[in-house]
């Protein structure tokens, strides 16, 4: 008599097979690679953070400047190295390498939705992988290789 296991059977535990193949693979290519700035960071704070906290810009609606919001800008790697004044006229660092809980940069995007002080201000929370970036980014030294960040210009501004 054929005691293998019929042949569904092994095909189902062939494909079983694979995809733990497949999901470990990824984890480690997860693990492995690291976050980079340009590629993997800017482009957050551009599409979700630059609105707000970029250079003065003249509204083309209402002719009236918009200085960034707080004084706080994250357009380029000097200014977000340099830091900001914060409510308490103390100079913080939005970003401190390799403390992610100490970098406001990337703890203002953590705060419950409904928190006064949630970033963005306004919209949706960054995504739970998005804020994932920030902090691995963070917790890896916060490189920014020898990114430059190119010229932001507000979809608002006056062309
Ligand atoms: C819609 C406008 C808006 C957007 C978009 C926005 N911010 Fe802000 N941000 C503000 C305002 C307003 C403040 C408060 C400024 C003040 O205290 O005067 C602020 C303050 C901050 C502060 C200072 C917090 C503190 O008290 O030390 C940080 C850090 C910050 N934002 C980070 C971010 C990040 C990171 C993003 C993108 C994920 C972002 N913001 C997107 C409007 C915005």
């Amino acid at each position: 008599m054929n005691q293998d296991p019929p042949l569904q059977m092994k095909s189902f535990r062939r494909i079983l097979f694979l995809f733990s193949v497949i999901a470990v693979l990824s984890q480690r290519s997860e693990a492995a690679e690291p976050v980079e700035f340009g590629k993997h960071v800017y482009p957050i704070l551009r599409d979700h953070c630059l609105k707000c906290h970029a250079a003065p810009y003249q509204d083309a609606r209402t002719g009236r400047t918009k200085k960034p919001k707080g004084g706080i800008r994250f357009d380029s790697v000097e200014l977000i190295k340099k830091g900001y004044i914060n409510d308490d006229d103390k100079l913080v660092k939005g970003v401190v390498a390799g403390k992610p809980a100490e970098s406001s940069l990337y703890t203002v995007t953590t705060l419950p939705a409904d928190h006064d002080d949630i970033m963005p201000a306004t919209g949706d929370p960054l995504t739970k992988e998005q804020q994932n970036v920030l902090k691995q980014w963070i917790a890896q030294g916060a490189d920014y290789s020898d990114f430059k960040a190119p010229v932001y210009i507000n979809p608002k501004a006056k062309k």
